[in-house]
């Protein structure tokens, strides 16, 4: 990734932003625009969080993004509050970027964006001009949905707003390079006005600004992330397949990759499949409103379909070599996070895998650079030793198992780090390491759809 140089890159046109939700979204979202040198307020209900915030500290690891808001906060262009008033009260632009949590059935659960619309409604200055923007991955038609919110806020009140759709498409642990490198920004309104004041907010970047109407910005982000899901999805099957005939899955992707059609980037294969906040609840939610409107996503079925099955083709891996009372085996394991460079394990696979050996009856000894904190909450200790150095997976365990691709991982020295294993076995789920190297090292290496020369 190439060097920016954050402090050269200014807005031109500074707007009073307000930003409601301080996750991975929000609060990588504030501290850019805060950056850019805009003025703005981050809105949370919850108050541990907001003074958390405004004493310099952060919730969540995103890179840059706690220096950006200390310095925001020392330059007095930022703060955090959980009064909507303070923050909704003469905004430009106030951006909702709130969870929307998978429901049971799978569609997006649309609680906290109805309360913060309501609670901008009752907020809005009346007569002032403000653009009421949903970054929150919501589905299409909620623009509809965040206008009778804000109106029912409003009570009556004459109050002066669009609405509009500007979905982010940043990576975790990449958001605030993704937020100056975007390949594009996506910003749609049914309101000119309101796209002319969106396109100012980003008009300084190097990137295309991309204007279109409010549904279908709002398809745009999930059509964008189930599109990548089914690349994943697909590149996960062509390496079940490699397994079967011999081939190599790496070499495939690569040699695919190629074709500027198909592009390298979000080919690399997982035994384990794609987890995280988005992915899974994105992939439902789509299929969701294919239902809800009367059309079968059959694409979307079989990604969903496969994706699960992956896990437990990769659990079997385990089980047919140490067969399924794994009672007498400690297995070590590198990584639960959903991928790298972040402490999130939110619908990790490396969760379920983990969940799943346990339940076969092995201990593990688990390390993570980043997210240990968040699978000892989300796992708690039964069976499971969690240790602060990579070292000590390899002490006295019977295999290791690599469930998240921190590029890290891939430069260990596992020829000599098997020696102190009881057996030197390696599931290399992120495909991780050279298959041949693995080979010439001793190593019992497993890795599904990868050829030894
Ligand atoms: C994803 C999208 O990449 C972002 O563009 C989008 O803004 C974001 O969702 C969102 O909707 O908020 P994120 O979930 O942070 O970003 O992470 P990704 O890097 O996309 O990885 C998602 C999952 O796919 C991870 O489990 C990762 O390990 C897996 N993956 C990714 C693969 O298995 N293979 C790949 O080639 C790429």
């Amino acid at each position: 990734m190439e060097n920016i140089n954050f402090d050269e890159i200014k807005t031109k046109n500074p707007k009073k932003i307000a930003v409601i939700g301080t996750g991975y979204v929000g609060l990588p979202s504030a501290a850019v625009f805060a950056k850019w040198g805009n003025n703005v307020t981050a809105v949370d209900v919850d108050i541990a969080k907001v003074e958390m915030i405004n004493s310099g500290k952060m919730p969540i690891y995103e890179e840059n993004v706690e220096e950006f808001i200390q310095e925001a906060l020392a330059n007095k262009n930022f703060i955090a509050t959980t009064d909507y008033a303070l923050a909704v009260k003469d905004a430009d632009v106030v951006f909702i970027a709130v969870g929307t949590p998978s429901t049971e059935i799978g569609t997006a659960d649309m609680k906290y964006i109805d309360e913060a619309a309501f609670s901008i409604g009752q907020n809005l200055s009346e007569g002032k001009y403000t653009v009421v923007v949903t970054k929150s991955t919501v589905p299409v038609g909620t623009n509809k949905r965040v206008t009778a919110g804000v109106l029912k806020g409003a009570n009556g009140r004459a109050v002066n707003f669009d609405v509009a759709s500007n979905p982010e498409f940043l990576r975790e642990g990449y958001a605030v390079y993704d937020s100056y490198n975007g390949e594009r920004v996506v910003i749609g309104s049914d309101s000119e006005k309101a796209l002319d004041v969106l396109s100012q907010i980003f008009e300084h970047l190097d990137t295309v600004i991309f204007r279109t109407d409010v549904s279908s910005s709002e398809l745009i982000k999930y059509a964008a992330n189930t599109f990548l899901t089914t690349k994943i999805t697909f590149i996960n099957e062509i390496a079940n397949l490699c397994e079967r005939v011999g081939a190599d899955v790496k070499s495939v992707a690569e040699g695919i990759g190629l074709d500027a059609r198909i592009g390298k980037r979000f080919l690399n294969p997982t035994e384990i499949g794609f987890g995280g906040p988005c992915f899974p609840k994105d992939v439902n939610a789509l299929y969701q409103l294919g239902l809800e409107n009367n059309y079968e996503f059959q694409i979307l079925g079989s990604v969903i379909n496969v994706n699960k099955q992956q896990m437990f083709r990769f659990i079997e891996r385990v089980t047919q070599r140490f067969g399924s009372n794994l009672e007498n085996i400690t297995l070590g394991v590198l990584g639960t996070a959903f991928k790298d460079n972040t402490d999130d394990a939110r619908h990790s696979g490396a969760i379920d895998v983990i969940r799943q050996l346990r339940g076969f009856g092995a201990q593990l000894k688990v390390y993570d650079p980043m997210a240990l904190a968040t699978a000892k909450q989300m796992l708690g200790e039964q069976n499971i030793e969690y240790v602060d150095s990579y070292e000590n997976v390899f002490d006295k365990t019977d295999a290791v198992i690599i469930l998240t691709e921190w590029k890290q991982f891939k430069d260990y020295d596992y020829e000599n780090l098997v020696k102190n294993m009881n057996n030197p076995v390696i599931f290399d789920a992120r495909y991780m390491l050279d298959p041949n190297k693995a080979k010439q090292s001793g190593i019992e290496y497993y890795s599904r759809g990868r050829k030894v020369l």
